[in-house]
């Protein structure tokens, strides 16, 4: 049987937070080639009104399909997925995956009926989010705590290893000191940045909760979507092209490719490294 060429999939984040959904999906699609593009030059995406976010995407991935022709697009940026997704889908030909607050999966799991939401101001403030609450969390309690700083933290730890556990605390401290705060069991991450500071959110919480990352379902999603056209690939994807993880372009609009490369690595490393694995909470 003829192969056909692996996916070209492009992944879109405003900064390194993307990282944390590229590596559920070198996970579930090794085969897959990926670019992956971070607007950094206008990070952090919390702070941009609607307009001047989507206007900036559009022009954005219209530039970057110049160069390269992706196969699918996945938005690894909810603060872009809750606003954009139409627009973005009425102008691309390609399918296209956002990223959006795991609010079904929280409602399913919380035990108390209480879970929270944390996220960037934009991905509170807007409808998308509200409307998920009323379609899939009507009979919970759903506290959404905005977090100003908490994807600057995520980018601090994970390029220079700064912990600042009290800053973090700070950040999500209404969720656990909120006036049924002690209710909450579950903590949706509703931005792609918060998983790469998981060990410092597993040590600063007071309690154990269940945290929601929804990276796994959005490659579980990509591959659902890839499946009719590449099934032989899928079908073929060897140990050895499990462990490649290597063909991965980096691409950032304020220069920090480089940065964002080698964040990957060492993002990979300590995958690959059992005792670097998370803490107690998870
Ligand atoms: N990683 C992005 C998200 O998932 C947002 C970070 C930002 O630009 O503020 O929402």
């Amino acid at each position: 049987m003829v192969r056909k060429k692996d996916p070209n999939i492009l992944v879109f984040d405003s900064g390194f937070g993307g990282l944390s959904v590229l590596s559920a999906l070198t996970a579930t699609l090794p085969f897959a080639n990926y670019m992956f593009l971070a607007d950094d030059a206008r990070f952090p995406y919390g702070d941009l009104s609607d307009e001047e976010l989507i206007e900036g995407l559009i022009a954005l991935i219209e530039n970057t399909c110049m160069d390269t022709m992706p196969d699918l697009l996945v938005i690894a940026c909810n603060t872009a997925s809750t606003v954009a997704l139409t627009a973005l889908r009425a102008r691309f030909f390609f399918p296209i995956v956002g990223i959006v607050p795991a609010i079904k999966p929280a409602a399913h799991a919380t035990r108390t009926g209480h879970f929270a939401v944390i996220a960037t101001p934009g991905t509170i403030r807007r409808s998308y989010t509200r409307d998920l609450i009323r379609d899939y969390a009507s009979g919970c309690v759903v506290d959404l705590v905005a977090c100003n700083q908490l994807a600057r933290l995520a980018e601090a730890y994970l390029l220079e290893g700064d912990r600042n556990e009290a800053a973090v605390y700070e950040e999500v401290r209404a969720v656990f000191e909120g006036e049924y705060g002690d209710d909450v069991d579950v903590i949706v991450l509703g931005c792609t940045h918060y998983p790469l500071l998981m060990p410092v959110l597993h040590a600063v919480a007071p309690r154990p909760v269940l945290w929601i990352d929804p990276a796994h379902a959005v490659a579980r999603r990509v591959m659902h979507l890839l499946e009719q056209e590449w099934q032989d690939c899928l079908a073929g994807a060897t140990p050895a092209q499990v462990e490649a993880r290597g063909r991965i372009r980096f691409m950032a609009t304020g220069g920090e490719a480089l940065r964002l490369s080698r964040a990957w690595q060492a993002l990979i490393e300590e995958k690959a490294d059992p005792a670097s694995s998370c803490g107690p909470n998870s």
